[in-house]
């Protein structure tokens, strides 16, 4: 498959991904009119929509449907939008660029802002609940799980690592489990939602999927930790340097520029390993991993 024919993949699933969030989410004149506005301001028009991306690739292991995909991958997507409003908040990493636009509580005010991502993580889980999207047992198991990756055990408790690490060195170790929980666990769910939502696959085949979303979750968070120090504000759509300045533990910050890379290189390899048992059908998975490692913003 061709380089041109994953652009045109992906370019055909951002909007896919886009129309089906603009309409799962509340009408901006609909009460409380404020709060459903900034909720579609932090949702749409921006953004690189990896997580869908993951949610469909992963969908062509299994069979899944496009439609039943579009609602996972809002779900997930919306939790995504909602880590990041609250990630730039004045109390987490207070910033103020975000996807090329002021954040959330800078175009609306703190309190919205909050709101907004209280009002996005319960949405997800409407839109996974609301209509049939696998038997009973399955679309609970898919619920669960992206549940368990958004809370304490998951994005939430990688986020208060975060916060927890400022000024601290971290060993390699602590560093890799808080990137696997504040950005990992989420990628990783996209992933096996995604296939979750087709027919099941084969124990052997889940755990090889499994291992391809960790590595590639991982990736995905040194990526964005090169990419703070190497990547301008502008070519970002936030900050750049931000880490630095707030001394954030980061792959770069412990590993130095270098060592980052080749770490990056030496996941995107394990990651694709991981995805031979799959031949074909991995082709948009491989594409989404070399995209994730070598995306330049
Ligand atoms: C940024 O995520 C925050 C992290 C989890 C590292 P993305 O780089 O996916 O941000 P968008 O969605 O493309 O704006
Ligand atoms: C954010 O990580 C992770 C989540 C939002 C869960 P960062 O703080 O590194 O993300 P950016 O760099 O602000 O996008
Ligand atoms: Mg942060
Ligand atoms: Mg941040
Ligand atoms: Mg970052």
């Amino acid at each position: 498959m061709s380089k041109i024919s994953f652009t045109i993949w992906m370019a055909d699933t951002q909007n896919r991904v886009e129309v089906a969030l603009a309409h799962n989410l509340p009408a901006a004149d609909s009460i409380p009119g404020r709060l459903h506005e900034a909720m579609r301001y932090a949702t749409l028009g921006g953004g690189k929509r990896v997580r869908p991306l993951l949610v469909f690739a992963a969908g062509e292991l299994s069979g899944a449907p496009p439609a039943t995909l579009g609602t996972v991958a809002c779900a997930v997507e919306m939790i995504h939008a909602y880590s990041l409003v609250h990630d730039d908040l004045p109390c987490m990493d207070n910033d103020v660029l975000r996807r090329g636009r002021p954040t959330c509580h800078i175009e609306f005010d703190e309190a919205t802002a909050l709101l907004v991502g209280d009002s996005l993580q319960t949405l997800a889980f409407e839109c996974l609940a609301g209509t049939k999207l696998a038997d009973p047992a399955q679309q609970l198991e898919m619920i669960a799980l992206l549940a368990h990756a958004s809370g304490s055990r998951g994005m939430a408790g990688g986020q208060a690592l975060d916060l927890a690490a400022v000024g601290a060195p971290l060993s390699q170790p602590e560093l890799e489990l808080m990137h696997a929980l504040k950005t990992g666990a989420l990628i990783r769910a996209a992933v096996l939602l995604g296939a979750l939502a087709g027919q099941p696959l084969a124990t052997e085949e889940r755990n090889h999927l499994d291992r391809f979303a960790k590595r590639a979750g991982l990736l995905f968070q040194v990526i964005d930790d090169i990419l703070d120090c190497t990547a301008s504000t502008a070519t970002l759509g936030k900050t750049a340097g931000k880490d630095e300045a707030a001394a954030k533990p980061t792959y770069v910050s412990l590993l130095g520029l270098e060592t980052a890379r080749h770490y990056a290189e030496e996941l995107r390899h394990e990651a694709l390993a991981a995805l031979s048992i799959f031949g074909e059908r991995a082709t948009r998975l491989t594409q989404l991993a070399d995209f994730i490692c070598h995306r330049q913003f």
